[in-house]
């Protein structure tokens, strides 16, 4: 069982929050973010807290954070590559090239800009820009060693291209939500959807491999944490309408002595990018109908069939269609916990935000295989139809086509379209549990803000 008091509130249940702000910090030496540490500890909110309608903290270190605390150089060798080398040196795997390449990436993660050490999340039940109490705490005494901040907006469960979002949760056993199908495991044999196991989403609990997720050299630091994705994702909507009028206008077909086929509509194309209709409704679903989510795609239901496999919700989610899908599937799951940034008409976009206990078997796998490169859906090289990156070939292969189905079911392969969706910078952390938090920054804080402590002096190794 896992143990709610020590696990980041983030993790086990997505927020209802109006509101998000993401604080980068970076500070001079060691002391500084132990003592920051000292005084985040006891403000950040972790499961065990009632959160509605409350406002809700979480706290993350990123690699760099790490290395400044000076935990044992065991503890570090034995933390994940992928975490450890950050997010920038991530950028081939990722598809961070062109336009989301991290030599054009925004602050804090601007080329040459400060190493960011800690990340501090706030959630806001209201869309206010009065700052909470426990926000002011962070104004008041670390506004010199603030180097970004990013603010999200709930559009009423709409991301900026205007679709329903977090349709998909999985929930996460121990979490104390209910399955709902599709937000979960498909167990074949008992013919249900079960719970993710924790150690999908917690470190060193109990993995869908039945492995203990983590390393135990790395225990102190990672155990009841999480690893937690973030990164800023601007869209441009006017490139997507564009982009779907275009090909609605490709797909009507009139050849002499074949049946006439009639042309698609934008919203049809719109849908078939994202593999739902606006209002989420699962592609095939009646109008009216609240959206589907327990289908799969290899059952011969309707789903399976309306749902084109370059669409982003069957790229970034398989469910059945992948070789070995019932050992594989439940190990390439993530917990979103995003919300929108920016106004329409404007800068816009997604803060992304992704929970894991592996960044590379999570995130980077679902984004770098799956949605980024077309292969193993027998696509080529062809990326998601709605967030793949589309750059003029090195090699003369047409990675900017995309394909969707025309009105009679025939797969069109479409001109060149451009990218909708880009990399503005983004970075991972870690959000230690309870324990981990006190080990790192031990000793406490007097009330007018003077630490009584020692530094942690390597007490963990
Ligand atoms: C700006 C970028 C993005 C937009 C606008 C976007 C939009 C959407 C929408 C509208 C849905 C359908 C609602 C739902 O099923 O919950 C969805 C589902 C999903 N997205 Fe994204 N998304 C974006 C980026 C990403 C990225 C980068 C990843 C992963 C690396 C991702 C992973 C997923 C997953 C796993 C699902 C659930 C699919 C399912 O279970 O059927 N998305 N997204």
């Amino acid at each position: 069982m896992i143990d709610r008091s020590e696990i980041q509130s983030l993790v086990l249940r997505p927020s209802a929050a109006a509101r998000m702000h993401i604080d980068f910090y970076r500070f001079g030496e060691r002391g500084g973010l132990e003592y920051f540490l000292r005084r985040a500890r006891s403000l950040v909110t972790y499961s065990d807290a009632p959160t509605s309608g409350a406002s809700v903290i979480n706290l993350g270190l990123t690699a760099e954070g790490i290395r400044l605390l000076g935990a044992g150089e065991r503890s570090q060798a034995a933390l994940p590559p992928a975490f450890m080398g950050g997010m920038r040196s991530a950028a081939e795997r990722l598809g961070d090239r062109g336009a989301s390449a991290p030599s054009t990436w925004e602050p804090p993660f601007q080329t040459g800009g400060p190493a960011v050490h800690a990340v501090v999340i706030t959630l806001l039940p209201e869309p206010t820009t009065t700052p909470s109490p426990q926000q002011a705490v962070f104004e008041e005494a670390f506004t010199e060693q603030r180097v970004g901040q990013w603010t999200g907006e709930s559009r009423g469960g709409l991301e900026p291209f205007g679709f329903r979002d977090n349709i998909t949760d999985p929930v996460i056993e121990g979490s104390g939500r209910s399955v709902t199908p599709g937000n979960g495991v498909w167990d074949e044999d008992a013919h249900r959807w079960r719970a993710v196991r924790a150690g999908e989403a917690v470190l060193g609990r109990v993995d869908e491999s039945g492995g203990i997720a983590g390393h135990p050299d790395a225990a102190q630091i990672e155990r009841d944490g999480s690893y937690l994705v973030i990164r800023k994702l601007a869209q441009d909507k006017q490139a997507f309408d564009d982009a779907c009028a275009d090909i609605a206008a490709q797909s009507a077909r009139n050849v002499p002595g074949r049946p006439p086929v009639a042309k698609l509509s934008a919203e049809d194309v719109a849908a078939q990018l994202v593999g739902r209709h606006r209002d989420g409704r699962a592609l095939g679903q009646p109008v009216g109908e609240e959206p589907r989510n327990g289908f799969r795609y290899r059952d011969g239901g309707k789903t399976g069939k309306a749902t084109p496999l370059s669409s982003h919700i069957r790229r970034s989610n398989p469910r059945d269609d992948i070789e070995s899908a019932k050992k594989m599937m439940p190990r390439h799951l993530i917990f979103r916990r995003g919300m929108p940034y920016g106004r329409p008409e404007g800068d816009e976009g997604l803060l992304f935000l992704a929970v894991c206990s592996s960044i590379s078997r999570q995130f980077e796998f679902v984004q770098g295989q799956w949605l980024q490169d077309g292969n193993r859906f027998g696509l080529g090289q062809e990326p998601d139809g709605l967030t793949g990156l589309r750059y003029p070939s090195t090699a003369g292969h047409p990675t900017d086509a995309v394909s969707v189905a025309r009105a009679d079911g025939s797969r069109l392969n479409c001109r060149p379209i451009s990218t909708f969706v880009t990399t503005k910078g983004g970075e991972y952390v870690l959000l230690p549990s309870r324990s981990a938090l006190e080990l790192m920054a031990p000793g406490d804080v007097e009330p007018d803000g003077e630490a009584v402590g020692q530094t942690n002096g390597g007490a963990y190794a």
